[in-house]
């Protein structure tokens, strides 16, 4: 049993919780591994169609990563540590959309974490940045490629080089949240949209996903290319066949993710 995640299912939707909030929910090693294990097993739990993570408490979704563990580790290990299954690459290269909730904090590791998730929606409380640089280091958990790509380097420049934090009207000014509701309709607005999503075929959300995803690594004659072959691929579904009918025959489409 996991012991510093919660991983609740409703419906659709998975909801996995980081639960250390006396500790503003930092990811120490542990936790990021049960984490990725939770990835893995819901990467092929059929009934779960879209993620929402969040962090346990009203103060913080993830404070970063968990500093006093950093105390005398070698660049060796801490490089060991960064290899080993990132729950960052895991976030990105899951099949399913992911929403990051969040509730308060963002910080460091925990900004990078939203980062690798494929939509934010952040509380009006939620306060964002990239604290690294107080600690005498930088963002390793791709802070400085995904927010750059993100809000543009003179914004992410600024967020890097000072660690001073921002509030959820600047991250939503910036781009860097979707969405920014009052603190007592995060959950039931994030839920809305989740469940929103989750009635999509899972297969097209998974192209559509990896597509995007491409924006970001590949030329545009290659990701003009690669959508093609994902676009096509999705001829090859039952799900295509049934949005067509739907459409045709004026109802909702009902799709099985075959
Ligand atoms: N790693 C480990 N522990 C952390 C942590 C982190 N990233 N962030 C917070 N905590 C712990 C605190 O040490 C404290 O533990 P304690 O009660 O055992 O002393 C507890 O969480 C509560 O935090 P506290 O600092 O007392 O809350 P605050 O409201 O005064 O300040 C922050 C909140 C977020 C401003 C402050 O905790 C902070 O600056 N955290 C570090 C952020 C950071 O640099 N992240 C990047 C890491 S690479």
């Amino acid at each position: 049993m996991p012991e510093n995640i919660l991983l609740e299912k409703r419906g659709r939707v998975a909801l996995l919780t980081i639960n250390r909030p006396d500790k503003l929910n930092a990811l120490n090693i542990k936790t990021r591994q049960e984490m990725a294990d939770a990835l893995d097993e819901l990467r092929n739990d059929d009934a779960v169609r879209v993620l929402v993570i969040t962090g346990a408490g009203e103060k913080s979704f993830v404070a970063g990563a968990d500093i006093a563990e950093f105390e005398g580790r070698t660049a060796l290990q801490q490089r060991a540590v960064m290899h080993a299954k990132s729950v960052f690459t895991a976030a990105e290269a899951f099949p399913k959309p992911i929403i990051a909730m969040i509730n308060g904090f963002c910080l460091g590791g925990g900004c990078e974490l939203a980062l690798s998730c494929d939509i934010r929606v952040a509380s009006d409380k939620a306060r964002f940045g990239q604290p690294e640089i107080n600690l005498g280091i930088i963002p390793g958990g791709g802070g400085t490629q995904r927010l750059t790509r993100l809000v543009g380097e003179g914004k992410a420049m600024q967020m890097i080089l000072t660690g001073e934090m921002i509030g959820a009207e600047e991250a939503y000014r910036l781009g860097l949240v979707n969405e920014v509701y009052p603190a007592a309709e995060l959950e039931a607005k994030t839920m809305e949209l989740a469940n929103k999503i989750a009635e999509k075929s899972p297969i097209a959300l998974a192209m559509a996903k990896a597509s995007v995803k491409n924006a970001a690594r590949m030329n545009l004659r290659e990701g003009l290319d690669a959508e093609i072959d994902l676009f096509a691929l999705c001829f090859s579904s039952e799900d295509k066949e049934e949005g067509v009918r739907a459409f045709l025959e004026k109802r909702k489409p009902e799709f099985k993710g075959r």
